[in-house]
């Protein structure tokens, strides 16, 4: 085996099948399904021979034999022990020189940029709407979205992050309306209270419309008007943006998440037309009570459920917009694939966008981007339901945050009084800020999941304050050392020896695969599950084997492994956007 094999999962799957080749008659199709094994038998396991016997009607205990037999005497699994186990599975132990090995070759250095470089990847997340506050379901999709194209940028890919703002959307034709009636002017407004007067503005705009359908129609008109570009309208509009704004940004500023681009829906209002003319050109759209839909006739549901791109007064829609931006994509930011981050309510909508880009752009004769929704559920309170404050509104994102801080703050002051007021605050606000991105990403995103302020800022567990401290447990060491973390560490020729040395190190060789495996799936909380598993390894590591005071090279080994966790923790955090923390 060579130890410069960066994922060793994906590499014995690749070894094991180019093994299977040379059996006669073994299928092309072979799939070995290497999976990290239950370490009382091993360290991976070849798990698909079930699957190819059961194909094949054979014995797989036999079919087992053989691709032993072949692994055997393979000089690329030279570094590692083999047996076969139960019905016909080949447990595969690495020994101890190998892991030395592969340590020292990787601490510091894995380097995964060669999986997706040369790839343009637009991510599209947090996108909140403006005249509203924003609210705990965009927090999701800030941290979610935050998360990934961190991620997709290791991997090497060239990344766009696009904050595809709502600021076009019907919410502004009742809001222009009431806003009108009540002769309030909009530039005038307190900033930090304009957007709350504008939730009840809207509010009570929507009760009223409901009673009447006359005042409906008006906010129509309304947004017609702002659509067709009325002065008035556009002034009013402008004002409530530029406030929403400067809220967002202030939210982003706490959560360290930067965009590149912040093309709101508004930047595509003079490139909705062409692709509704191109959409009825290519026959993919029609008409249909003066409305401009799409049906998708060989799809079950999208059959008779049409996407609405044209209302039959002539106004763009959410689906509009999408639709020119995937082209504006294309054409500008030359995309390969397109990310969006959203709630799970929104799978209908991107489902049938993506049939419809695929319809258009293959008519257009121009390449198809790879297209991904990544949606996710919703958070609940402690009694199960969406999460709302005590009057039953929806808790604003800017108090939750606020409240972690000071939570943390607390907890800070109490476990490290010596430090100043400063030190204090900055750490309080990593740590209640990362708490609240790590509850977040670890848990399957296709999930809800329940909101708890102890559960989130405890110590213990798979918490982040739990590894933050890893972390800085590590620095405090290599200070009494007098060590630099950014020094490579000395190449100790001491094996591995102790059961949690060699646990460790183990643990360290699945870090790749962990990464591939969120990159397949864009699901952090594998990452999450891996990096709470390994600092659990590490703590048995550190009670158990002394390191300040042993003789040189046993010293030299213990020090390689802690630096190397570092590095993954570390590594690990930024990929969910969690700064680190050297003191705690
Ligand atoms: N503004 C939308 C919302 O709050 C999310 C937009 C997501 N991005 C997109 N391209 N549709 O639900």
């Amino acid at each position: 085996m060579e130890t410069d094999w960066l994922d060793v999962k994906s590499k014995l799957g690749t070894i094991f099948y180019a093994l299977s080749q040379k059996i006669d008659g073994w299928d092309e199709n072979f799939d070995p399904e290497v999976r990290v094994a239950d370490p009382r038998f091993g360290d991976f396991q070849v798990n698909g021979i079930l699957d190819l016997a059961k194909k094949n009607k054979k014995n797989p205990r036999e079919l087992g034999e053989k691709l032993l037999a072949k692994a055997k005497q393979s000089q690329d699994l030279a570094n590692c022990s083999l047996e076969l186990s139960g019905p016909g599975f080949i447990n595969i132990r690495l020994t101890p020189n190998f892991l030395q090995q592969w340590v020292r070759t990787f601490c510091g250095q894995c380097d995964f940029k060669q999986w997706l470089a040369g790839k343009t990847i637009v991510v599209d997340y947090s996108s909140p709407n403006t005249a509203k506050q924003m609210h705990v379901g965009h927090l999701r999709s800030m941290i979610i979205g935050e998360s990934i194209q961190r991620l997709l940028r290791f991997c090497g890919a060239n990344i766009i992050r696009d904050n595809h703002i709502g600021d076009w959307g019907t919410q502004f034709g009742i809001l222009i309306m009431a806003i009108k009636w009540t002769k309030i002017d909009v530039s005038s407004l307190n900033p930090t209270e304009a957007l709350d007067e504008f939730e009840r503005i809207y509010r009570e705009g929507v009760e009223l419309a409901q009673q009447d359908e006359t005042l409906l129609a008006e906010a129509r008109r309304e947004l017609v008007a702002l659509q067709n570009g009325s002065p008035e309208n556009l002034y009013i509009w402008e004002a409530i943006n530029a406030i929403s704004y400067r809220a967002f940004e202030e939210i982003y500023k706490q959560m360290d998440v930067t965009f590149d681009y912040v093309l709101g829906e508004s930047f595509y209002r003079d490139k909705v037309d062409r692709v509704c003319q191109e959409l009825k050109t290519f026959n993919i759209a029609e008409e249909n009570q003066g409305a401009l839909v799409i049906f998708h006739r060989d799809h079950d549901r999208f059959k008779n459920q049409p996407f609405l791109i044209r209302k039959s007064d002539g106004a763009s829609n959410y689906a509009t917009t999408d639709l020119a931006a995937v082209l504006y994509r294309c054409e500008n930011f030359h995309a390969d694939t397109l990310v969006y981050v959203t709630d799970g309510r929104q799978q209908d909508h991107f489902q049938q966008l993506f049939l419809t880009v695929n319809r258009w752009l293959s008519a257009k004769n121009i390449p198809i981007p790879h297209m991904k929704h990544v949606w996710f559920g919703t958070v609940l309170g402690e009694d199960g339901r969406a999460i709302k404050t005590r009057s039953g509104k929806s808790i604003k994102l800017k108090q939750l945050i606020d409240e972690a801080i000071a939570r943390a703050q607390i907890i800070v002051a109490q476990k490290n009084p010596d430090l100043s007021p400063s030190e204090q605050n900055e750490i309080a606000r990593i740590v209640g800020t990362g708490a609240i991105k790590y509850t977040d990403l670890s848990q399957n995103r296709t999930h809800d999941y329940v909101f708890s302020w102890d559960k989130m800022l405890s110590f213990d567990g798979n918490t982040a304050p739990y590894l933050l401290y890893a972390v800085a447990r590590i620095y405090a060491l290599f200070r009494r050392l007098k060590i630099s973390p950014a020094d490579t560490p000395t190449i100790s020729m001491a094996t591995f020896s102790t059961p949690e040395e060699l646990t460790l190190a183990r643990k360290l060789v699945d870090f790749p695969s962990t990464i591939a495996q969120v990159l397949n799936d864009l699901k952090p909380h594998y990452l999450c599950t891996y990096l709470f598993e390994l600092t659990s390894e590490f703590s048995s590591f550190y009670n158990a084997n002394r390191i300040i005071g042993e003789p040189k090279d046993i010293l030299e080994k213990r020090l390689l492994l802690c630096q190397f966790v570092r590095y993954v923790l570390e590594t690990g955090l930024h990929l969910l956007g969690i700064e680190k923390l050297e003191k705690m």
